[in-house]
């Protein structure tokens, strides 16, 4: 199926895209119980997935509740996320991994899918129970926050997984590496004083796992991919007819090691893990978008109280909020001709779909009605009060972005409408 690229009218009816066509609402305008939404000079497209986000409940709600993470997800355009399993305690029983799934019923705005953990405690030693895990709705399992560095039980985790067709997503950093780093190593940690956590932490797991994955037939997802190397490494793994697929995230294609030196330095808001690159990985990454060795944006969203980054840099935690702005702060690359649309638009749906086996979102008829409606010229500034999530743990606070997700449909039931949208005052969420 083509993907649809035009000026269309969409009908939904029953939460189902029923006609999607020129003209295909003339007749109704105007009829009783009818409701009509005016695109003009907006994007219609099908709702994001996201598969990568840190939603703090179980255990630390005070940073984001299921409830809040989904608020911020379809205030970003997302209809499903999957969440991570390093919660307190961890997902790595099916209680766990039930009540996640309680919460977002409770919730009723996005889909969420848990990702059970791949070892008991995230402790990188004994396996969880992966059919347990799946049956209770994991899509996928991962030790996310934590690398799976023993080669024997990243390879008994890989043959277990495949015997479930469930893919296993590393979050890979060679941690005998990176002891101590608290951004990337090249020239700026060396001016700023901090240890560096270099490149070939992040490639020696890939590589491996490239390896392992291959000879266990299993599905292999790397987790915010971040250098060059990687990129070259998944990129040689596809080739090979390997399973292997990546994902990077916003802040990724978007900043580098320099901004952790802007202005006084030691910004917090920019520890990130795995660290911000240098511009040829920064290259590398919206080359291997664009050219499919990486699969689907994925953006770690991953919330944090204020008392974890006013601190100093090495005792702040690691992560950013990304929700609610990977769209708009990407349409940047759009508009600079380096990502087209289409290929935006299809890692944050049918490409995260694939990795975990998902239904795609897809704008054709008799499709599940999961739309996000995308203004590309609306501005807004990034402020703590607006944001829509808990926590605002983001280095684009401040910032004046262009594009703004103005409505989001699950099941065509508008769960998101942007204040001061135009033409939405008719439809309640
Ligand atoms: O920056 C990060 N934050 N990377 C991770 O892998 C974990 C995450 C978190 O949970 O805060």
């Amino acid at each position: 199926m083509a993907a649809l690229d035009d000026r269309v009218d969409v009908l939904i009816e029953g939460g189902v895209v029923v006609r999607a066509g020129r003209g295909a609402g003339d007749s109704l305008v105007g009829q009783p119980g009818v409701q009509l939404v005016e695109g003009a000079g907006r994007w219609l497209l099908p709702g994001f997935i996201d598969l990568h986000v840190h939603f703090r409940e179980p255990g630390e709600e005070h940073k984001e509740t299921i409830a809040s993470g989904l608020r911020a997800a379809v205030a970003g355009g997302f209809v499903t996320v999957c969440a991570m399993p390093n919660t307190k305690p961890v997902n790595d029983t099916r209680a766990i991994t039930e009540l996640m799934l309680a919460r977002a019923k409770e919730a009723a705005l996005a889909r969420l899918h848990p990702i059970g953990a791949i070892t008991k405690g995230l402790a990188g030693a004994e396996l969880t129970e992966v059919a347990a895990l799946r049956e209770a709705g994991c899509v996928a399992l991962s030790d996310d926050g934590r690398c799976v560095t023993d080669s024997r039980v990243m390879r008994h985790a890989l043959e277990y997984a495949a015997t479930f067709d469930v893919p296993l997503i590393q979050h890979a950093e060679d941690h005998a590496l990176t002891a101590g780093a608290d951004m990337h190593e090249g020239a700026i940690s060396t001016r700023l004083g901090l240890r560096g956590w270099p490149r070939t932490a992040e490639d020696v797991i890939v590589a491996r796992d490239c390896i392992l994955a291959e000879a266990a037939k299993a599905r292999y997802h790397v987790a915010h991919l971040s250098t060059k190397g990687a990129a070259r490494i998944v990129a040689e793994a596809k080739a090979r007819g390997g399973a292997v697929t990546a994902e990077v995230t916003p802040h990724h294609l978007l900043l580098t090691d320099a901004s952790v030196a802007e202005g006084l330095g030691y910004r917090t808001e920019c520890k990130v893990n795995p660290p911000l690159r240098e511009p040829e990985d920064l290259a590398a990454l919206r080359q291997a978008l664009a050219d499919g060795t990486i699969d689907a944006i994925a953006t770690d969203h991953a919330p944090h109280h204020l008392r974890d980054k006013q601190v100093e840099f090495s005792a702040a935690r690691p992560g950013m909020i990304g929700l609610e702005l990977c769209v708009p702060l990407l349409l940047d690359l759009v508009r600079s001709g380096e990502l087209p649309l289409m290929r935006l638009a299809y890692a944050l749906t049918v490409g995260p779909a694939k990795v975990v086996g998902l239904e795609a979102p897809r704008l054709i008829e008799g499709a599940r009605a999961d739309l996000t409606l995308v203004d590309p010229d609306a501005t807004f500034r990034v402020e703590r009060e607006t944001l829509a999530g808990k926590s605002t743990n983001t280095p684009f606070l401040g910032r004046t972005v262009r594009g703004a997700i103005d409505a989001t449909f699950v099941d065509g039931r508008p769960v998101h409408l942007r204040r001061g949208a135009a033409g939405l005052s008719g439809l309640v969420d």
